[in-house]
């Protein structure tokens, strides 16, 4: 994780961190109860994980992620981090955590996300640094607090 250029200081992307670090954790917890063959604890994680991730998601995309894409230098990327979002989304609602297949496939989404997790934390925060004008951190911010009320 970036910790040299200053972003985690803005605050808009310390809230970013935070909810990352939140559904993070959530299925860090929902890995072990299917290690211990607590599918059904592992089920509310998961749950709670898709909970906090379409408000993030909706945080991101509305305000950050929107102003970024008009740079063309930025809108593939976004893009293909948009997609990850949807299919993670479509993915979690469907597993069937007492299927050892279901399980594996957790397993990979969650070594995905976290590599998903760091291409916005060491590649896109960082960058928005200097790609956000002064309006744009407003239009990000507005759309942050209206995905959370
Ligand atoms: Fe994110």
């Amino acid at each position: 994780m970036c910790h040299y250029c200053g972003c985690r200081e803005i605050p808009l992307i310390k809230e970013f961190i935070a909810e990352h670090e939140r559904v993070t954790d959530a299925a860090g917890d929902a890995l072990r109860a299917l290690e211990r063959g607590d599918a059904g604890r592992a089920r509310e994680l998961v749950d709670r994980m898709a909970v906090e991730l379409a408000a993030h998601w909706r945080g991101e995309e509305d305000g950050l992620f929107r102003v970024m894409s008009a740079d063309p230098e930025y809108a593939d990327y976004i893009a293909a981090l948009e997609g990850e979002h949807r299919e993670l989304a479509a993915l979690l609602p469907s597993l069937d955590l007492t299927a050892p297949a279901d399980v594996r496939t957790f397993t990979d989404a969650v070594r995905e996300l976290h590599q998903h997790i760091a291409k916005e934390e060491d590649g896109l925060f960082p960058a928005s640094l200097t790609a956000l004008s002064g309006e744009d951190w407003n239009t990000s911010m507005a759309a942050w607090r209206a995905a959370r009320a």
